[in-house]
């Protein structure tokens, strides 16, 4: 593996985001390719609450529901939204259906556990002046051929909000990441113009997720033409500051986009008690344990 050298680390400071190719090994990035595919073999729709994920506003899809609150400390599938009918019926084979798989393959998973946890992670951590890094939550996304959903423009830090924002994303590449097929698509050094300006947290009486305002000042307009396409190679890594604005694309193409990412927080801080995800059976993971 190789790392944040000095120049790619004030790309990130003045960008937001970093890209670093060819972060993988081949062989790590095989393994991750394969135990990919393995849990989507794995998936049995017939005992699936059909919970579709979806970040838009509107709570489109049953994105609430306990099945995704309690996920943190589970291997858990969420499904495209168009893979399914009105009816409940996956209209595409079970591994073409998924959009990701959460949120604690960081924990559970041997081949994802050893790639959030690495000494290379753990230096990279180091670098961007983490003091106490926790790893908190860890996703494969899938944005599958023809159906894979886009990701509405966001900060990562409205979802893992932690006093001060702390938030960063480790995204690997798994596949080529492209315009075709969604690549991640970013504000550049909207970082450090742009507060978080709401949240994504769990409804007061526990039975779903909204997004609240937490400042008087409006949230950031941000024009179509401001948002720049970075494609990657397979087994790159991205680094995503939680405050930089970002989003993906549809996937149209015939060309699937597995990724692996995990998000890291800095322990010293306070995490709010209010984030959808909650340490519920066990403390987040010290990376520097
Ligand atoms: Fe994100």
């Amino acid at each position: 593996m190789v790392g944040l050298t000095k120049e790619l680390k004030s790309k990130y400071d003045a960008d937001g985001f970093v890209t670093i190719p060819s972060f993988l090994s081949e062989n790590e990035l095989n393994d991750m390719k394969q135990e990919a595919q393995k849990l989507l073999n794995a998936f049995d729709p017939t005992d699936h609450p059909k919970t579709m994920f979806s970040t838009e506003e509107s709570g489109k899809g049953h994105v609430g529901d306990r099945y995704f609150l309690e996920s943190e400390d589970k291997i858990r599938y969420f499904l495209e939204e168009e893979a399914v009918d009105a009816n409940g019926k996956l209209l595409v084979p079970n591994d073409k259906a998924i959009n990701k798989i959460g949120h604690g393959l960081h924990v559970l998973n041997p081949v994802f556990s050893a790639v959030s946890l690495s000494s290379s992670i753990k230096e990279i951590a180091n670098t961007l002046g983490f003091k106490d890094p926790l790893v908190l939550q860890s996703m494969l996304i899938f944005k599958q051929p023809r159906i894979g959903g886009s990701v509405p423009s966001h900060q990562d830090s409205s979802f893992l909000y932690t006093d001060p924002p702390s938030a960063v994303g480790f995204w690997f590449a798994l596949e080529d990441c492209t315009i075709y097929n969604g690549c991640l698509e970013f504000v550049p050094g909207s970082h450090k113009t742009a507060p978080i300006t709401k949240r994504f947290v769990t409804k007061e009486d526990g039975s779903g997720t909204m997004f609240i305002d937490i400042s008087k000042e409006p949230a950031p307009v941000v024009d179509n033409s401001e948002f720049h396409t970075v494609e990657v190679k397979a087994g790159s890594l991205v680094i995503i500051h939680g405050s930089v604005i970002h989003r993906s694309a549809p996937n149209r193409s015939e060309k699937s986009r597995h990724i692996y990412t995990f998000h890291m927080i800095e322990g010293a801080y306070s995490y709010d008690e209010k984030n959808w995800l909650q340490p519920r059976t066990k403390p987040f993971t010290k990376l520097f344990a």
